[in-house]
Order: C-alpha cells, then sequence, then structure tokens
C-alpha cells in the first residue's frame, strides 16, 4: 500500500532527486537514469520507485489535494491539543517542553527517569509529547509497509520463538521463486503495495536461492525490497544488495549482551551487530530494534536498546511486545504491560533523528486493543500489513494468536485506511 502520491522532480543533484509534493520537497535516492526534472514519480523509504505518466499523476494529485489538507487538518488538531496536559512534577513539565520547543536531546539519566513514569497522567504527557514531535518532524505521512513471509522453516533455537526449529509439531513450508513472484505481483499490481518486506526462519534458503527471488521480483516489478532472513552472512548481505534488496529488517532483539546470548544459545549479539553495521555500510535502508518485556530485562536495557537502534542508523525503529509461546521454554512467563510497550514508541521518538519512522507492530496489536490508533498517537508513523496468504498464516506462529491472521488483504487496507482517515494520517511515504 503506501499509496506513495505522485512527487514532481524539481532538481537533480547526482544520484539525490528532489522531489516536491504539494509544497513540500523531500530527497531521495535515485538509481535509474531515465528520469529528468520535471517528471512525476513515486518515492519509497528514501528511493525513487519508479516514473508516473504525467496524465496519471496530474489526475491523482488532483484527487489528493483536497483530502492532503483535510487529513492534515485532523492530524493538527490531534497534535495540537487545546488544553494542554501539565504534570504535578514541573520537573517533567519542563523536560518535555525542551524536547519539544528547543529541540533539546534527552539525557540517559532523562530517560531512564522517562521509562519509569507510572503516573496516568504523567504517561499520557508523554504519548503527547511524542506524537507532537512526530508531528513537528514528519508531518501526517504514515508508512504501510506489506510483509510476506515466505518460509516457516528456522535453523535457530531462540528460547522465545514458537517457529524455532525445536518445535517438531509445527507443519513447515517453503514458498518457491514462483510463488512469491506471483504473491509479489499481487501486492504490487492489485493492492498497490510500493515496497514489500520479504521473512522467513534462518537458513529457510540458500543465499542463492534468495538472489534468485529478489532478481526475479524486481525484473517485473518497481517495488522497494526488505529482506528479513536473520543472519544471512556479511557476504549474502552483499550479494542480495547487488540482486536488488534495498532494505534489511533484522532486530538485535535485546542490547544487553547477556541476556542476548541466553535467549539465543551458541549466537552473541556482536555477530548480529556486525550485520547491522555492514548492511548500513552497504547502503541498505535499515529497520531494527528489540523485544520488550523478556525475562530479566529492565527498564534502563529497554532505553540502551532504543539508543542501539539509533546508533545502527535505523530509518525505522521496530519494537514490539515479547508474547510468550506456549510450546517454548517461556511459555510461562508473563506478558508485559502496555503502556511499557507505549513508553519504548514514544521515548523512541524523543531520542530518535527527526526522519525516523517508527513502527506500530502486529505483536502489539495482539496484546492491546487499539493498539495501532494508541501506538500512532504516541510518538509512531508506520504500520506493517500481513500479506502472506492466509492458509499459511497460521503456521507462522512466533507467537499465539497473531491479529489479522484470518484478515483478507483488502479487509486490512480498508480497515487500515479508516483508522488512518480517522487520524488523519495520509498512507504515504514521502522519502526523507
Ligand atoms: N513474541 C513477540 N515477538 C516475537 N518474535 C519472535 N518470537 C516472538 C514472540 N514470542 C519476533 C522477533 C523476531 C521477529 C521476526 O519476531 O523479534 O525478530
Amino acid at each position: 500500500m503506501c499509496y506513495a502520491i505522485p512527487g514532481k522532480i524539481t532538481d537533480i543533484q547526482g544520484k539525490i532527486a528532489f522531489i516536491t509534493y504539494f509544497n513540500e520537497t523531500k530527497k531521495a535516492v535515485m538509481e535509474q537514469t531515465n528520469i529528468m526534472v520535471g517528471d512525476y514519480v513515486y518515492a519509497q523509504g528514501g528511493y525513487v520507485i519508479e516514473k508516473i505518466p504525467v496524465a496519471e499523476a496530474e489526475s491523482m494529485l488532483e484527487a489528493w489535494q483536497d483530502l492532503f489538507f483535510e487529513f492534515k487538518e485532523v492530524d493538527n488538531q490531534f497534535s495540537n491539543p487545546e488544553t494542554k496536559l501539565k504534570s504535578s512534577n514541573p520537573e517533567l513539565n519542563e523536560l518535555f517542553r525542551n524536547v519539544t520547543e528547543k529541540n533539546q536531546l534527552l539525557s540517559i539519566a532523562d530517560a531512564e527517569k522517562i521509562m519509569q513514569l507510572k503516573n496516568k497522567q504523567d504517561l499520557t504527557l508523554l504519548y503527547q509529547t511524542a506524537n507532537s514531535l512526530r508531528h513537528q518532524n514528519l508531518g501526517n505521512a504514515c508508512c504501510v509497509h506489506g510483509i510476506l513471509e515466505i518460509s516457516n522453516f528456522c535453523q535457530r533455537n531462540c528460547l522465545y520463538c514458537g517457529i524455532n526449529q525445536q518445535n517438531i509439531s509445527l507443519r513447515r513450508y517453503k514458498l518457491t521463486k514462483d510463488q512469491v513472484l506471483k504473491l509479489a505481483v499481487q501486492a504490487v499490481e492489485q493492492y498497490h503495495f510500493k515496497s514489500l518486506v520479504l521473512q522467513a526462519g534462518e537458513g529457510s534458503y540458500t543465499v542463492a536461492e534468495l538472489a534468485e527471488i529478489i532478481k526475479t521480483i524486481k525484473s517485473h516489478l518497481n517495488v522497494l525490497i526488505f529482506i528479513s532472513f536473520g543472519e544471512i552472512g556479511l557476504p549474502g548481505l552483499k550479494t542480495l544488495f547487488e540482486a536488488g534488496a534495498r532494505g534489511l529488517l533484522l532486530r538485535f532483539e535485546t542490547s544487553n549482551p547477556n541476556l542476548y546470548q541466553k535467549l539465543h544459545p551458541g549466537f552473541n549479539l556482536e555477530t548480529r551487530l556486525s550485520h547491522l553495521r555492514y548492511a548500513y555500510e552497504l547502503g541498505y535502508l535499515i529497520i531494527t530494534g528489540g523485544l520488550i518485556g523478556l525475562p530479566g530485562q529492565t527498564e534502563k536495557d529497554l532505553v540502551q536498546d532504543i539508543l542501539l537502534t539509533k546508533g545502527l542508523n535505523a530509518e525505522m525503529f521496530s519494537f514490539g511486545p515479547f508474547l510468550p509461546h506456549p510450546v517454548t521454554s517461556l511459555a510461562k512467563h508473563a506478558l508485559p504491560d502496555a503502556d511499557l510497550v507505549l513508553k519504548v514508541l514514544a521515548l523512541s521518538r524523543l531520542l530518535a533523528p527527526p526522519e525516523a519512522k517508527i513502527l506500530v507492530t502486529t505483536a502489539f496489536e495482539t496484546l492491546k486493543q487499539n493498539a495501532r490508533q494508541k501506538g500512532l498517537l504516541a510518538g509512531a508513523n508506520s504500520l506493517m500489513l500481513n500479506i502472506t496468504p492466509i492458509r499459511l498464516r497460521k503456521l507462522y506462529e512466533i507467537y499465539p494468536k497473531r491479529k489479522h491472521n484470518v484478515t483478507s488483504i483488502q479487509k486490512q487496507i480498508d480497515q487500515t485506511l479508516v483508522l488512518l482517515k480517522s487520524l488523519g494520517r495520509a498512507p504515504i511515504d514521502l522519502g526523507i
């Protein structure tokens, strides 16, 4: 989805295109050589995706024009509430004012204090502050990626994960290149997704197979491809970049090396981070983050998780609750509190670079009713819809009772559009 509205190229400097949308100008990397100043394009995640015929672009812009400003007005109202909340703690009021009005960076000590907030009014103030910062920095754009789970085979034994190799009761599937292509074509041509995340358990395909899948999709479609296949090795990252992948979704799960080691027997955090650092060097857009509410995880750990995400140059922060799976050894662990998740999203917004995207995950939606709305009003501005065929979704059971597991793609899109409209968010990605 991400109905990426057409933008007009107003300048090109080297590989950077300057794209104007109504009155705003954004930048995007342009790899195509057949696009000139004056052409209309779609951009996504900071990449130019494709050129659009002038007549088509102009009629789409006309259709969007009124809606765009209408949406902005609704978002303005949500982001600048008439009655501004105040905390009974003057220090907190001052802290939040400095963040929104003076763009002051939070210290680690302040971030840790914020992670410890419990009082309802203070939390509401935190969420409002994060929402106004999102509004100030990024306007009302909300990015919607599609995620396609192409195989549930996995060679790892992450203690928290329902599809880990030890789960021998799970029926495994692995889509062929042609099956993946067919689903990608449907996602782009029928449902208008401009970016797709391809995900599979680690080791389910060889790098050569993955490269073939990506090349095939890229030769048929103009679409931004994110890969999410676990640790495929540094040479693997290079091969898949050359095949056409431009984004990497790989959570580091926790920034605490001891906790990482306990949850991933035989593996270490450093190897995972080396993938993320190398991928950034290669030019991948990075989506990373961690799990919230892991056994033994502290609030300080969560602050470090956010800082690590920032340090890894993530264009999108992906944090979601840990939801215990009955077949794993962590089955009996308690669910995290929804406010803990919202605190991480809001604090991410306060600590992240201005242009960072923050995702509301399906796991959060599974934990809490109206999680999307709550997250989008607490600093978040991105969603991912599951576009895996329904018959396979239940087999990709990383945690139980996943939300939207039996909801058709069209229904998910319709529901998302209703929600975004109600909040004045436009389902578009304007680039950076
Ligand atoms: N609860 C929530 N998220 C989970 N993941 C794996 N298992 C669980 C769980 N039980 C997440 C991990 C992984 C992503 C694909 O799924 O963060 O990176």
